[in-house]
């Protein structure tokens, strides 16, 4: 059973990884149109993993008998002023997530609520390791610099991040 707070929190959650599978789905509509194919695909790819962030607390919801509610989306932005700057709002917008599923957390310890305490540390392991790879694709991008071919190099460069990672996600789980 949840807290009334804590379902309002929970649901506030889904409201904000809904956004992020929004907004990087309006992200990846951008790349293609700018020819970046490597980055349109990562986009795609980070799309549905907010969408499944988000019906991991629905059913979670559900099944401690609240009520999930599927949130209207606001309308992401449909043009992005570069590549550079794409990536930087999206660790920007991974931080903001960062910091309220540790607020969730909080609020968790705070009511007493273990089972929701329990849940929510896949999460964090999920923004450590969200946070980890949009700093490394920082760094890469300022390896590359502002060479005439950086936009072809930085979407190849994205393209192989996205290869890895697909192959981590079809990895058989570790005994
Ligand atoms: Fe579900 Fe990337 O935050």
């Amino acid at each position: 059973m949840l807290t009334k707070k804590m379902e309002k929190a929970l649901n506030e959650q889904i409201a904000l990884e809904a956004y992020a599978s929004w907004l990087y789905l309006a992200m990846a509509s951008w790349c293609d149109q700018e020819g970046l194919e490597g980055s349109a695909a990562f986009m795609i790819r980070q799309s549905d993993e907010e969408m499944d962030h988000m019906k991991r607390l629905y059913s979670y919801i559900t099944e401690m008998g609240g009520t999930a509610i599927v949130p209207g989306i606001k309308k992401p932005p449909t043009d992005f002023k570069n590549v550079v700057s794409m990536f930087q709002k999206v660790y920007d917008h991974e931080k903001k997530v960062t910091h309220s599923i540790n607020e969730l957390v909080a609020l968790s310890s705070k009511e007493h609520d273990h089972s929701s305490f329990n849940f929510l540390q896949w999460y964090v392991e999920e923004q450590r390791e969200e946070e980890a790879l949009m700093r490394m694709i920082q760094d890469r991008i300022k390896l590359i610099g502002k060479g005439p071919q950086s936009l072809y190099y930085i979407d190849k460069e994205i393209q192989r991040i996205n290869m890895e990672e697909i192959k981590k996600e079809q990895a058989p789980p570790a005994e």
